[in-house]
């Protein structure tokens, strides 16, 4: 089995080996399983191994997904979890993180937040005397990174969980595939960068404006990691939308202005001209005729037109927010869990 042994948080996949994604992605697929037979009427009885621990998220921002993933996900496991938005607690008020984090930790078990620059997690992160979980900062959102690399899984294999891997790895690596990003320069392709080049012979094309290029940290690691890595992984970065679809068997895209970024919209817009993903853009830069989209949500149709958005054969943006739950799951069984076995 994959050792967790002395893993405390998730502040970004970065630090995370390949075998341990991979454990958590296997086991957010059974999860899947799971949940979906309960949903259909299969009576599993519950295992609730939380029961009795509370789990506290501080979110200085807005979320959807995130929040009703990481509620409902801690609840199954019989815990509770507490919503403490910045409007409610004394963060609003100028307390600060520091000593939320004192004082929010010496009550709950664990604590998940979602939060401004990295450095505010990692200030939470010093000062919890529990797990922390990221939930998104402006630099990384490794749980949106999990549930993209489980979505990716889905697509590329009938079966994941019955493939049997030839390295003894917990899931086969992913097969040979093209991924375009196209878009900003933001916490979502930072958190896949630092994932995909490490998990197949997966070439990731990302092409942002000028004057919007990704973290040199993170670019430094992913092509560390995809020259120095045995999974032949491969990162390239343009310019040209065009360049980077061509060839593609997925694209995705998210949002232009990023929360926190609210004032530069006007700008924003001008500078991402040409880079909505359509399917005349797609069919012209010459994406693979089945190429499917993603899309970490919520979504804006400056960034993506709804031709594609809404197209079911194109589009597993509603899977892969479905996935969210099961890889916010995973995560909490292997800090509350595995870490301590
Ligand atoms: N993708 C995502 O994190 O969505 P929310 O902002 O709604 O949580
Ligand atoms: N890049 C977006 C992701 C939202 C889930 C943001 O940070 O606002």
């Amino acid at each position: 089995a994959v050792s967790f042994k002395g893993v405390k948080n998730l502040l970004t996949l970065r630090d995370f080996s390949t075998p341990q994604i991979l454990q958590l992605i296997r086991r957010s697929l059974e999860l899947k399983q799971q949940l979906t037979a309960e949903r259909k009427g299969a009576n599993i009885e519950l295992a609730q191994p939380l029961a009795g621990k509370t789990l506290g998220m501080i979110f200085t921002k807005r979320s959807t997904r995130t929040r009703v993933s990481a509620e409902t996900g801690w609840a199954y496991f019989g815990g509770h979890p507490m919503f403490l938005g910045k409007e409610d607690i004394q963060i609003g008020g100028g307390e600060p993180l520091k000593d939320t984090a004192v004082v929010v930790s010496s009550m709950v078990d664990a604590l998940l937040a979602r939060v401004g620059a990295h450095e505010e997690i990692e200030i939470i992160a010093e000062n919890s005397t529990v797990p922390v979980i990221n939930a998104l900062t402006a630099k990384y959102h490794p749980l949106q990174g999990l549930a993209d690399v489980m979505t990716l899984y889905e697509t590329s294999f009938k079966d994941p969980l019955t493939t049997v891997d030839r390295f003894g790895l917990p899931l086969p690596l992913l097969p040979p595939m093209k991924i375009a990003w196209v878009g900003d320069a933001n916490n979502i392709i930072n958190s896949l960068l630092v994932t995909l080049p490490r998990l197949g012979p997966v070439h990731l094309s990302v092409a942002t404006p000028k004057g919007y290029n990704c973290d040199p940290d993170v670019v430094n690691f992913a092509i560390g990691e995809a020259t120095g890595g045995d999974q032949n992984g491969t990162v390239e970065f343009v310019k040209d939308p065009r360049a980077a679809v061509k060839d593609s068997d997925i694209i995705i895209t998210d949002t232009w202005v990023s929360m926190g970024q609210e004032s530069e919209k006007a700008k924003r817009l001008q500078d991402f001209a040409g880079y909505q993903i359509t399917e005349k853009m797609a069919k012209e830069g010459g994406a693979k005729p089945d190429w499917k989209f993603m899309h970490c949500l919520p979504r804006k149709q400056e960034e993506v037109d709804d031709e594609v958005f809404y197209n079911p054969k194109r589009s597993i943006v509603f899977q892969e927010a479905e996935n969210r739950k099961y890889t916010v799951m995973a995560v909490y069984e292997m800090l509350m869990l595995w870490a301590k076995q």
